[in-house]
């Protein structure tokens, strides 16, 4: 499930976009936040930048490649005085974004999945300490042991398998909807042209960096990117940078010190603070800048593009009221409960915020048809077919009935 993203233009060229789509935003909460070393520079603009620009400004940000190794301290460190944040965070599908894959707990309940498609047979099995992946086409045979799984598999999982010094990524996924292997997602459908490619994509060097990027922690450093070293999921550390120095200053007592020197995305002003979750999920800058094949209805999947394209966002010049923060806690389970985000959308709609409501803003209305469970009218879920499984469209809007999905 990966995604081809080409620097289509250079950095300016996509400030210059991103700032004339959302010029008439640019007056209010331009809230700049310089008060942390640990703060990357480029999140005082209120423009979604990519997160190549972000990732090439001082400061952390995830995705970026640490100076060394030793200056990561892991999760374990980090539990001693946040326990309670530490205990949370482990059970989230983000920390387990990627396992060994003899460590899959999808590939040790289904020990044995098989698939025909076309002309070729596919076996995944699953023994105490090794996955095997094979593909046959009745005369020929190739296999190779898979090294990685990716994703929990809330919606699917895919495997990464080494071969000749590269990394290649499975033909087929598993999917959760359908308990068994499909084509991955991004795939071509075609009838592959030898076993090789019936079997897996070659993901070149930048490819797998960035697939490992955005599921591990601390898979680059000073710019090399080695496997050895990575710890599985997203830690901790991919999201506040590498904690050594916070971690023994606070042993010290250094309380300022400490501080200072890790990264809080709190301090980010509502737009960067998108653009940090965007690292992964992609900023709304990532996806103006990819090429076509996301102008179709795989683009949901991007929270941070389709949030900003919505009303709500762009009336409301980057309110903190609606960064990914105001409605998820990164160190918690997602909350499926469709009412607890009522009070999200209230905090605006609601008489009360509409009277409240600044003048250089356009107010906020209220609903005419229901007072509760907002987010099941007006955050659809639109299934993205290759993925077997729908997403909550985070462009807010009202769906009516026989409109085609917006770009
Ligand atoms: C020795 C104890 C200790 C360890 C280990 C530790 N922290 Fe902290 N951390 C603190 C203290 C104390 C504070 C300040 C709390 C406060 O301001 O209320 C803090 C604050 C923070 C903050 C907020 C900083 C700010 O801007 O106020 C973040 C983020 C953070 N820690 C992340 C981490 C991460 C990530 C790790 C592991 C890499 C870690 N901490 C390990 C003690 C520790
Ligand atoms: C370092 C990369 C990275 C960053 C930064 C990141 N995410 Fe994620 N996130 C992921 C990956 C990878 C997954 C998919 C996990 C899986 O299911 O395997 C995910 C999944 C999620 C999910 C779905 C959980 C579920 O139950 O299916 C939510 C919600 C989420 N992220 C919110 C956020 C928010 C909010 C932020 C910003 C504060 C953020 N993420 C930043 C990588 C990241
Ligand atoms: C730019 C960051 C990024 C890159 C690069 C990336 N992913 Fe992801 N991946 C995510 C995020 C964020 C999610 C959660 C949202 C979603 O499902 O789209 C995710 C979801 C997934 C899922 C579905 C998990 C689930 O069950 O919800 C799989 C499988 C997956 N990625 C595999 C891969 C593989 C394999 C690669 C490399 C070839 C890759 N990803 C590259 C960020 C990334
Ligand atoms: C997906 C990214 C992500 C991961 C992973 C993550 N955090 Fe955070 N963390 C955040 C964000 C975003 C904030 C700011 C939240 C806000 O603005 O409300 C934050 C805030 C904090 C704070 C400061 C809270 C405050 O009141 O300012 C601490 C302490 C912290 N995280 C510790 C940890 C520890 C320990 C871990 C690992 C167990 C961890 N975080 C994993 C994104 C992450
Ligand atoms: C930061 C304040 C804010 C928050 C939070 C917010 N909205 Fe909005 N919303 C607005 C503004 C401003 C508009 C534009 C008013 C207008 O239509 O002129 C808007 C417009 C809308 C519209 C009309 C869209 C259209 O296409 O005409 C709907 C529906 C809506 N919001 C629903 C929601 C729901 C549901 C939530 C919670 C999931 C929510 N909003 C959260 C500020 C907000
Ligand atoms: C106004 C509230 C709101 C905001 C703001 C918001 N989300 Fe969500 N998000 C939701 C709701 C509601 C769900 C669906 C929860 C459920 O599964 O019932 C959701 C689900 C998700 C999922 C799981 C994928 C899916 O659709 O099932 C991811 C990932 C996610 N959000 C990431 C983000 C990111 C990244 C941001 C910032 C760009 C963000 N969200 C901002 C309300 C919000
Ligand atoms: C049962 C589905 C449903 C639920 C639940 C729902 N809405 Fe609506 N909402 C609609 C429809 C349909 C419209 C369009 C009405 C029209 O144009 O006549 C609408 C319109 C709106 C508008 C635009 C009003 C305007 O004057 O342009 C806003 C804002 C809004 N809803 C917010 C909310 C909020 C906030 C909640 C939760 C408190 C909510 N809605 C719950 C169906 C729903």
């Amino acid at each position: 499930m990966s995604l081809v993203r080409p620097r289509a233009l250079v950095p300016l060229t996509a400030s210059l976009f991103a700032a004339a789509f959302f010029c008439a935003h640019l007056i209010a909460h331009a809230r700049s936040s310089s008060d942390s070393s640990a703060t990357s520079s480029s999140s005082e603009t209120n423009v979604s930048l990519a997160t190549e620009d972000h990732i090439e400004s001082p400061g952390w940000w995830p995705t970026k490649s640490a100076a060394s190794l030793d200056k990561f301290v892991g999760t374990a460190e980090c539990a001693k005085c946040h326990s309670q944040i530490a205990a949370s965070q482990a059970a989230t599908p983000m920390a387990q974004a990627a396992t060994p894959a003899a460590n899959s707990e999808i590939l040790q309940s289904h020990a044995d999945l098989t698939e025909q498609r076309a002309a070729y047979h596919y076996e995944l099995s699953t023994s105490r300490n090794a996955v095997n992946f094979s593909v046959s086409d009745g005369a020929q045979s190739l296999s190779a042991n898979i090294a990685w799984a990716f994703g929990l598999g809330h919606k699917g999982q895919t495997y990464i398998y080494e071969r000749d010094g590269g990394f290649y990524e499975s033909h087929l996924s598993f999917y959760k909807s359908l308990q068994s292997l499909d084509l991955t997602t991004g795939h071509d459908a075609g009838n592959p042209d030898d076993l090789k490619s019936a079997m897996g994509r070659w993901l070149d060097a930048g490819e797998a960096r960035r697939c490992f990027g955005c599921h591990t922690t601390a898979s680059s450093i000073a710019g090399r990117f080695d496997t050895s070293h990575l710890t599985p999921g997203v830690q901790c550390e991919s999201c506040h940078g590498p904690g050594a120095t916070h971690v023994s200053a606070m042993k010290l007592g250094k309380i300022e010190q400490g501080r200072a020197a890790i990264f809080n995305p709190r301090r980010l002003n509502p737009t960067a603070s998108v653009d940090f979750c965007g690292a992964c999920h992609r900023t709304w800058a990532d996806v103006i800048l990819a090429d076509q094949k996301l102008r179709s209805v795989m683009n949901v999947r991007f929270q941070p593009y389709r949030l900003e394209d919505s009303k709500c966002w762009r009336n409301s010049a980057g309110d903190p009221r609606l960064a990914c923060v105001a409605c998820h806690n990164p160190h918690e389970q997602l909350n499926q409960t469709a009412s607890s985000y009522d009070a999200k959308c209230l905090t605006c709609h609601s008489s009360a915020s509409t009277a409240q409501n600044s003048a250089e803003k356009s107010a906020p209305k209220l609903c005419p048809q229901s007072k509760s469970n907002c987010i099941t009218c007006h955050m659809p879920q639109v299934e993205v077919p290759t993925i077997h499984a729908t997403f909550f469209d985070h462009r807010i809007r009202i769906p009516r009935p026989n409109s085609a999905y917006p770009l």
